[in-house]
């Protein structure tokens, strides 16, 4: 007879599994992560098979500090800048050391990788115990919206997935990705922290990726963070039968309604943005109306995720 997994799992456990080579589900301020031991290739493959990921659509590796990120990726004098702006929601994509110990299936085969050094705490503490840096997807099924409590993580894996709770993600949507080549830089993915601040400290524009130049970052897939639901966006108010999600003042009508923030403040609307559509989505709503969301700051992020979640698939 199988022993039911305890779940939530204390903080000694998701060392001792990830240490073991298997996978653990852990917060970090943008999303839960899917974690296994970057340097092991048979612990990464598990990442894969448990999120049904395609093989070709690379990992980010997770490290506690800069000695770690250093010892993994070639460092130029912009990504050193960038570097400044760790521990935080963003990612450095850039050349990989062939001495870095890195499995190819984190990288899928390509000669960058990208590296995040997470603010949340407890994911830094994680990985320094484990003592090997970490690859990491959002724990979500592929396709499926991240998550950003351990409770929808269980949710997802309908339990089967070990998980450290670390409460509510505090940001909310995922890293802002950045390639760093050449001194060119460019932003492969809005997130977590906004692009004006990023260009306010290297004090350039950071151009951006074309939206589907699935070239650079293979998982940015247009239909992504998909929820069941079909959605609506720039909508004024919901259709009969519809879910609502606002934004702002003045609160519409719907059996299902959430408001991502009714002060209209875009860092409390990321950080409600997958939960409330997790939420939305669950009672079997078919189509989810949507308010307007400003595009600057970390609107650009909220934008895009909204965008790939209405798009067609
Ligand atoms: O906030 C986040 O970034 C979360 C937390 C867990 O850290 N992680 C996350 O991972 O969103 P994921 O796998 O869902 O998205 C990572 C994206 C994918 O689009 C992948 O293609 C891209 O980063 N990526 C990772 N390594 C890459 C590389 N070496 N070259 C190009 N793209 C890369
Ligand atoms: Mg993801």
């Amino acid at each position: 007879m199988s022993v039911p997994l305890p779940n939530p799992v204390p903080f000694d456990e998701a060392v001792r599994l990830l240490k073991a080579g298997e996978v653990c589900a852990f917060p970090t301020e943008t999303v839960y992560g899917l974690g296994a031991d970057a340097t092991r290739a048979e612990a990464v493959l598990k990442i894969y098979q448990t999120k049904q990921r395609p093989r070709f659509n690379p990992l980010i590796v997770h490290c506690a500090d800069l000695d770690m990120a250093r010892a993994i990726g070639v460092f130029d004098p912009t990504a050193e800048k960038l570097a400044d702006l760790w521990p935080g929601p963003l990612t450095l994509l850039m050349p990989l050391r062939a001495e870095a110990g890195i499995s190819d299936l984190v990288t899928a085969g390509l000669t960058s990788v990208g590296l995040r050094i997470p603010a949340s705490a407890l994911a830094r503490d994680l990985i320094a115990a484990v003592g090997k840096p970490l690859a990491a997807p959002s724990a979500n099924p592929s396709g499926r919206i991240s998550p950003t409590n351990a409770g929808q993580v269980r949710a997802l894996f309908d339990d089967g997935l070990p998980v450290l709770d670390g409460g509510p993600c505090q940001t909310g949507v995922e890293s802002t990705i950045i390639a760093v080549d050449g001194g060119q830089v460019v932003q492969l993915r809005a997130g977590g922290l906004p692009r004006d601040l990023i260009e306010d400290h290297v004090g350039e524009k950071i151009a951006q990726a074309e939206a589907d130049s699935a070239v650079r970052a293979p998982g940015m897939l247009k239909s992504h963070y998909a929820p069941r639901a079909q959605l609506r966006l720039n909508a004024q108010s919901p259709k009969a039968g519809e879910g609502w999600l606002g934004f702002g003042a003045g609160d519409q009508k719907a059996e299902h309604s959430r408001n991502l923030s009714p002060a209209g403040e875009l860092a409390e609307a990321a950080r409600n943005l997958f939960a409330y559509l997790h939420e939305l989505d669950a009672p079997g709503v078919n189509m989810i109306a949507v308010a307007p969301i400003p595009e600057t700051g970390l609107g650009e992020a909220i934008n895009d995720r909204l965008r790939r979640a209405a798009a067609p698939r």
